[in-house]
């Protein structure tokens, strides 16, 4: 088989991708593309064989690619993964995949016509040894029946909306911008659909800034199995950034934070809880892509597919109406024929 030809647009995060995809066997890392002169020039010296574009137009027109990854500012993203599927392209793009709900539909919509093409995001905690392992214990019935799920995305830098390129975003979400990690990380976790959110909001640790928007969202959520979840995004915590995961089964509980995390599996007074040492976050920013380059080479399922992807955009999108009306949504599950598209590259 020859190797996939891959180009990267956005060399921030991007930078990071474009490492995985030059040090993946079945890849070519053959284009790079970044707005900025220095960031361009940075990455080209690092990856003297790869074309460097100033433009995410002049990457996707000028050249002969299999993959693109998408690594630009949040409200580019559908642009250039419409037109990247509509050339042929397969698409790993950074989160989220859109900023509107039509575009996310026009990005399921251009699936369902290319059943050809793959489609990932870098929800990248599902590659983090922590919850990998938390999920084979899950998996393996060692909470029992869970009955409750929290993820706090506790992202404690504020400056990054306060300075950063997010705070110029229009109404730029901090759900779809860092929620969408615990997102993700809970419909997989729990392996159920979300059927409902409710959410509340403010914008008080940001108060005074350029920035106006909600600086921390809070989302109740129902699952289709009658499972609780909350979910948080909150950026303007005084802390470091962390992942505070809280999941309830009828046979243990487990909590992670900093340091180890903690797995209760008594009531009693006096239990101790069993530490869980595996590396967290442990974890690259390209970690998802051998599985994808995997998906598409030999059709098989990548750790997060296009109905994960999908499935966790709908949701950010939900809980974004439910903050503005303050009034229970109802949450469109993603139907993406995916037996199909696995048939099809069987
Ligand atoms: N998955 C993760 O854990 C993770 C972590 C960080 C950032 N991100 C996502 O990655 C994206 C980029 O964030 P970042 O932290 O790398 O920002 P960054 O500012 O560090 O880098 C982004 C780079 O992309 C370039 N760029 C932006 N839009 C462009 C366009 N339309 N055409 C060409 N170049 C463009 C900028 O010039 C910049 O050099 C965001 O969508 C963000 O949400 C994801």
């Amino acid at each position: 088989m020859t190797s996939l030809r891959a180009g990267v647009i956005g060399l921030g995060v991007g930078f990071q991708h474009a490492l995985g995809l030059a040090q993946h066997p079945d890849c070519e890392l053959v284009a790079l593309c970044d707005r900025d002169p220095a960031k361009l020039h940075e990455a080209s010296e690092r990856f003297p064989g790869a074309e460097p574009f100033d433009s995410a137009e002049a990457l996707l027109e000028g050249c002969d690619l299999d993959l693109v990854c998408v690594a630009s500012y949040d409200e580019d993203h559908a642009a250039q993964i419409l037109r990247a599927l509509a050339l042929g392209r397969h698409v790993f793009a950074e989160k989220p995949l859109s900023v509107h709900p039509e575009e996310t539909a026009a990005i399921h919509e251009a699936l369902e016509r290319h059943p050809h093409l793959r489609l990932s995001s870098n929800t990248v905690l599902r590659a983090s040894p922590r919850f990998a392992d938390l999920k084979r214990r899950i998996d393996a019935g060692r909470l029992g029946r869970i009955y409750a799920i929290e993820g706090d995305y506790n992202y404690g830098r504020l400056e990054k909306l306060t300075d950063g390129w997010r705070g110029r975003i229009p109404d730029y979400s901090v759900i779809l911008g860092g929620g969408i990690h615990m997102a993700d990380l809970l419909l997989w976790l729990t392996g159920q659909p979300v059927r409902e959110v409710m959410a509340m909001g403010n914008g008080i640790a940001s108060a005074g800034s350029r920035f106006t928007g909600r600086d921390y969202a809070v989302a109740l959520l129902q699952f289709a199995d009658g499972t609780v979840g909350k979910l948080t995004a909150n950026f303007g915590c005084v802390e470091p950034h962390v992942h505070r995961l809280l999941v309830y089964g009828t046979e243990a509980t487990f909590e992670n934070r900093r340091g180890p995390a903690r797995l209760w599996q008594s009531r009693a007074a006096d239990a101790k809880p069993e530490a869980i040492e595996t590396p967290y976050p442990g974890v690259t920013k390209h970690a998802l892509l051998p599985s994808f380059i995997a998906a598409i080479r030999h059709g098989s399922r990548p750790l997060v597919d296009e109905n994960d992807v999908l499935g966790a955009m709908q949701l950010c999108h939900a809980i974004e109406q439910a903050l503005d009306c303050g009034r229970p949504v109802r949450v469109q599950a993603p139907h993406l024929s995916r037996t199909l598209r696995e048939a099809h590259h069987a």
